[in-house]
């Protein structure tokens, strides 16, 4: 029988491809012990498919990623491409699939697990319990704001030059995300711009305030300029909730709180659409980390990221809440079991491939649900 659920597999380039196979063992076990089956194509973007196609996303994989429920990606990118002209680099297939998607809400957890408390370049109290959710707009901003480009100016020097632009629009349909976020969460929202000196800042933040003014006010809302939350982020970050912020923004502030977790390795990301007519809402999920091309091909990579992207596929994607916390325990099981891949080695821990580390998960699964 045709699954009812579908989903397209872009491993990308890097260790892309060999985390990907670990999630796809997940899969095939939940619809061996939990009937639950995916109807599972797989397509290539990024590096892999310049070799194949020569452009890092054909007309025909966007196609198949716009019919699907959810899009699960590995990673783009490497050396091998790193001297291709701006327009063709693995990364705008990755940026093509966010904007024709219209992908403006991208989800980024940053949690601190237990077992892995020492790996924090904090303190371990600073982070022990750390639970923040990063709300960062993903299609809109100095991102793909026109005018852009370099030009040649009348005196022979060159200029490049981008755009920070956001209709209120924009703005409150990512607040809306994040502020309904918080309310399942803490119920605390910071909103993060620099209205001290940008206009765009200036109406983020009022458009946000209106938004709660109008719909929000149950949840407690804050604002912050950027450069503060970023400072705030490594002096405590525990003060936080949710946070919402522009695209570039939220790209920088993201890859901060991964990294205060010790677990860059580790961390999921859903990038969401705004829900259809028909209450589908289209959704791409991909790890936070690269594509790694150093340690690609040799069994070191940590499929835990790309795993946990999976289970968020479950929970927003698929009503499958249950089975997403079961995919989530077996991790922090495993872990707490003293299993880790390379990234995330600790004096006195069993160093193990990622073949051994996604053997292991599907086996704790099993344990799971006897
Ligand atoms: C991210 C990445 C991307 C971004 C790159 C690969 C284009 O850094 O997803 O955070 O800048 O958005
Ligand atoms: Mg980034």
């Amino acid at each position: 029988m045709a699954s009812n659920k579908t989903l397209l597999i872009l491993p990308g380039d890097g260790i892309g491809p060999e985390v990907m196979s670990e999630v796809r063992r997940v899969m095939d076990w939940m619809d061996r012990r939990r009937a639950v089956s995916f109807g599972v194509t797989y397509g290539k973007v990024g590096g892999a498919a310049i070799d194949e196609a020569g452009t890092p996303l054909t007309d025909e994989t966007m196609a198949d990623a716009m019919s699907v429920d959810a899009v699960l990606l590995g990673a783009v990118g490497g050396p091998k491409w790193d001297s291709l002209p701006f327009e063709q680099k693995p990364e705008r297939g990755l940026l093509r699939l966010r904007k024709e998607m219209d992908l403006f809400a991208n989800l980024r957890p940053a949690i601190c697990f237990d077992a892995l408390v020492d790996a924090s370049s904090l303190k371990p109290d600073l982070v022990a319990g750390l639970d923040i959710l990063i709300v960062r707009e993903l299609t809109g901003g100095i991102y793909f704001g026109e005018p852009r480009g370099v030009e040649t100016l009348p005196d022979g020097q060159r200029r490049g030059f981008n755009t920070q632009n956001y209709t209120s629009g924009e703005i409150r349909r990512v607040a809306e995300v994040a502020f309904e976020l918080a309310r399942k969460r803490d119920n605390r929202l910071c909103s993060v711009e620099k209205a001290n000196v940008m206009e765009s800042g200036v109406l983020w933040r009022e458009e946000v305030s209106a938004l709660h003014g109008e719909q929000f006010v149950d949840v407690e809302l804050s604002h912050m300029y950027a450069d503060n939350c970023a400072m705030q982020l490594v002096r405590q970050p525990k003060q936080f909730d949710v946070i919402v912020t522009d695209n570039l923004f939220g790209d920088m502030l993201s890859d901060e709180a991964a990294m205060l977790t010790g677990s860059l390795g580790m961390l999921p990301s859903a990038s969401l659409g705004g829900v259809d007519a028909t209450g589908r809402r289209k959704a791409l999920y991909e790890p936070v980390h690269g594509s790694a091309p150093d340690i690609a091909g040799q069994e070191m990579a940590n499929p835990i990221a790309t795993l946990l992207s999976f289970a968020m596929s479950l929970r927003y994607s698929f009503d499958l809440a249950d089975d997403a916390e079961l995919i989530e325990t077996a991790v922090k099981n495993v872990l707490a079991g003293g299993l880790r891949t390379a990234d995330i080695i600790q004096p006195g821990k069993a160093k193990v491939s990622t073949t051994v580390m996604g053997g292991s998960l599907v086996r704790e699964l099993d344990k799971l649900a006897a």
